[in-house]
C-alpha cells in the first residue's frame, strides 16, 4: 500500500471534503425538487455540527451566503405550495425533512395552509407528531377525534371549536381530526408538528361500492372542476361535515 506524504494526504482529504459538500437543496415547488440524496448523505454525518457543515458551508472553508444560505436555510412558504383536495382552491406549502434538509432531526414540519369559502381539511392522522394549529386570517371549525375512554363509559365525543383570528390549538399525536371553513372568505392557518416527518393518514372512506371518492388519489389537477372534486370527496365524509359544507356552499353561492 503506497504512503501519502502528508500534504498530499491533507490535499486528498481536502478533495473528500468537497466530494462530501453539496450544492445547496432546491426547494420544492409545483414539480417537488428531490432532495433523497442530500438527506441520505445529510444521514450518514456523525455529528450535528459536520451536517450543518455539509448544509451551510462551503466544504468548511467558509460560510454561505446570501442566496446560497437562503437557498438552504429558508423555506419560502410563497413560492412552494400544493393543492389540498376538498379546500376549495386552498393549497399548503410544507417544510419537510424532504423538502427543506435542514430539518433533519430538527422534530419540526411546519405548515403553511389557505383554505378556501366553504372549504374543508378532510378527516386525518399524523401518526408521528403531535401539531399546534394556529388560525392567522379568517375563521375555521375545528374538530378532534380522540381515542377511546374520554367520558368515564369508554366513549370518545367529537370535539368541536372555532378558531378565530390568532387563536390556536392542539392536536394531539394519533387523534383524528379535521378544519373546515364555515365562510365566504379564503382562510390562513399555520401548523407546526413535533416531527420533521409527521406523516399523513386521511379517513376518508368511500361509502358505496364504486365510489371514486377518496382523498389519497383524488387531486385538483387536469380538468377536473373544483365542483367535480368536492363531489367525490364528499362520498367519503361524516353527515357532520357534509351537510354544513354544503349549506355555506349554497349560503356563498358556490355551485
Ligand atoms: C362554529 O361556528 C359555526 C358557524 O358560525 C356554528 O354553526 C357552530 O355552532 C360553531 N361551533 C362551535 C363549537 O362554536
Ligand atoms: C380512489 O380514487 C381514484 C380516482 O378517483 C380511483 O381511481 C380509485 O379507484 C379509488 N380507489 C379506491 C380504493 O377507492
Amino acid at each position: 500500500m503506497p504512503s501519502l506524504s502528508l500534504p498530499k494526504a491533507l490535499a486528498l482529504l481536502a478533495s473528500l471534503a468537497i466530494n462530501f459538500s453539496y450544492a445547496a437543496p432546491t426547494l420544492r415547488a409545483d414539480a417537488p425538487a428531490n432532495n433523497d440524496a442530500i438527506v441520505a448523505d445529510l444521514i450518514t454525518a456523525p455529528t450535528v455540527i459536520k451536517r450543518f457543515r455539509e448544509l451551510l458551508t462551503d466544504a468548511g472553508q467558509t460560510a454561505l451566503s446570501g442566496d446560497a444560505l437562503a437557498k438552504a436555510s429558508i423555506y419560502d412558504f410563497n413560492a412552494n405550495s400544493v393543492p389540498i383536495p376538498g379546500s376549495n382552491g386552498g393549497k399548503v406549502g410544507a417544510a419537510l425533512v424532504d423538502t427543506m434538509p435542514y430539518l433533519l432531526d430538527s422534530g419540526l414540519n411546519t405548515n403553511l395552509g389557505y383554505v378556501g369559502p366553504c372549504g374543508v381539511l378532510v378527516p386525518h392522522v399524523h401518526p408521528r407528531a403531535s401539531e399546534f394549529f394556529t388560525v392567522v386570517a379568517g375563521e375555521l371549525l375545528v374538530g378532534t377525534i380522540p381515542e377511546r375512554g374520554l367520558l368515564n363509559d369508554g366513549s370518545s365525543p367529537l370535539l368541536t371549536n372555532n378558531l378565530t383570528q390568532y387563536q390556536g390549538t392542539l392536536f394531539p399525536q394519533g387523534a383524528i381530526h379535521y378544519q373546515q371553513n364555515l365562510a365566504c372568505n379564503q382562510v390562513v392557518a399555520i401548523a407546526t408538528l413535533s416531527n420533521a416527518d409527521p406523516g399523513t393518514t386521511p379517513y376518508t372512506f368511500p361509502v358505496k361500492p364504486g365510489s371514486e371518492g377518496n382523498t389519497t388519489t383524488v387531486k385538483r389537477q387536469g380538468d377536473a372542476s373544483e365542483a367535480e372534486e368536492w363531489a367525490a370527496i364528499k362520498e367519503t365524509l361524516p353527515w357532520y361535515i357534509v351537510e354544513p359544507a354544503d349549506e355555506c356552499r349554497q349560503k356563498c353561492g358556490i355551485a
